[in-house]
């Protein structure tokens, strides 16, 4: 099959997303509508106003992404929308407009798995770059607000398989920034601003315990045929937090901040910097430095057990800029090679959809037209 245009459809959480990319190397247009001010009020994504949300956006954002990229309904080659994992509700609307797109214009329809576009999110960037060339087994690590997960990738010509050798026990490191800013009172999302007031906090003001995890995850297999794991826990630090804000005492200059920025609509860096203490810049700047420290060092000794020849970081994490120059230290000097979407590709986003349709778009693997959201869908 000559190159084809794949028109991508993403609705799996907080953000109505289309996108078309050519052949699975070039992203001709890219519309992102982010729900996050209709959820913000709430600390957190409330699912029946997402789906209410991504009804009120898929239209004119799909219309948008066909516009900005010179094509029309009939032009493009195939469709590719999101099964799962993900909100249910969310995941059906994309779905349902899918198929019904799939159907009134009689082009084919792939389902795709959230968590595999975002490690086909690297593979778009690199294309795009003109890198081709990726030494396997892949180890990749999807870190979001959603998932904190390890899998072992392979290719063998289109075909692509995935091997799950870790995962959160509790909390996504995501969900784990999001919270300890809604504690702290900073807002949602909370990865973002976490980033940017942490480099003007010392690191190692606060000392954390590394995470325990005492007893074998009940998912692993008895039978003895699984290898190694790499598991992860996200929920003692940010309890870690907490005791720390009540033994010292921060709650009331958390109110007075919490007041402050509300009367702000759009607060910006100065906004927070003027309404965060030291001891608050130092937490923060503490906690990063911890849930950093643990990923990179977990997946490298990860990436040593199973032989990785080359390292992905994908998903809404992996914009940390922290994160970013921890992996490129660390995994220089191990001298493995380790690749990062860009920001924009790094969050949920159509793209990645689009991208990791293609080569089951060339085994032409489609969906049948009674598939369904699968909110648990796992991966491998
Ligand atoms: O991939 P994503 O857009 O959605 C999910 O699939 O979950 O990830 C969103 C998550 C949120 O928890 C957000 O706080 C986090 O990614 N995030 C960040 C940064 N940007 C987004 N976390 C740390 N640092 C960032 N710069
Ligand atoms: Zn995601």
């Amino acid at each position: 099959m000559a190159g084809a245009y794949i028109l991508g459809i993403e609705s799996s959480c907080d953000e109505t997303a289309a996108s078309v990319v050519y052949s699975g190397e070039r992203v001709v247009s890219n519309v992102i509508f982010s729900q996050i001010a209709a959820h913000q009020p709430y600390g957190g994504v409330v699912p029946e106003l997402a789906s209410r949300e991504h009804l009120k956006a898929i239209v004119p954002v799909v219309r948008k992404a066909l516009a900005d990229a010179g094509q029309t309904y009939q032009s493009i080659d195939a469709l590719a929308v999101t099964q799962g994992p993900g909100l249910a509700g969310a995941l059906l609307v994309g779905i349902g407009y899918a198929k019904a797109l799939a159907f009134a214009l009689d082009k084919p329809l792939i389902a795709v798995n959230h968590l595999e576009g975002h490690i086909h999110a690297v593979l778009l960037e690199e294309r795009q770059k003109k890198n081709r060339e990726m030494d396997f087994p892949v180890l990749a690590l999807v870190v979001s607000g959603g998932h904190t997960h390890l899998y072992l990738a392979e290719q063998r010509e289109e075909h692509w398989s995935y091997q799950n050798i870790g995962h959160t026990r509790d909390d996504a490191a995501g969900e784990a920034f999001d919270k300890v800013a809604k504690l702290l009172a900073l807002g949602y999302p909370g990865g973002p601003i976490i980033d940017r007031l942490s480099t003007h906090g010392d690191p190692t003001a606060v000392k954390f315990p590394p995470a325990q995890l005492k007893h074998r995850d009940r998912k692993d297999k008895s039978d003895g045929t699984e290898g190694p794991r790499f598991d992860f826990s996200y929920s003692g630090i940010k309890t870690a937090v907490l005791r720390y804000v009540e033994v010292h005492d921060m709650r009331t200059s958390i109110e007075a901040r919490r007041k402050a920025l509300s009367m702000i609509a759009e607060p910006r860096l100065e906004d927070y910097l003027l309404h965060c203490d030291r001891k608050t810049l130092d937490l923060v700047a503490s906690f990063q430095r911890a849930l950093v420290s643990d990923l990179v060092m977990k997946t490298l000794a990860a990436a040593r057990a199973c032989n990785a020849a080359t390292l992905f970081v994908t998903g809404g994490v992996a914009a940390n800029n922290e994160l970013r120059q921890r992996f490129e230290q660390d995994a220089a000097m191990e001298g493995l090679p380790v690749y990062f979407p860009s920001r924009p590709l790094s969050t949920d986003n159509a793209a990645m959809i689009a991208a990791a349709a293609y080569p089951k778009l060339l085994a032409r693997e489609f969906a049948a037209m009674d598939f369904s959201a699968e909110a648990g869908m796992a991966l491998g």
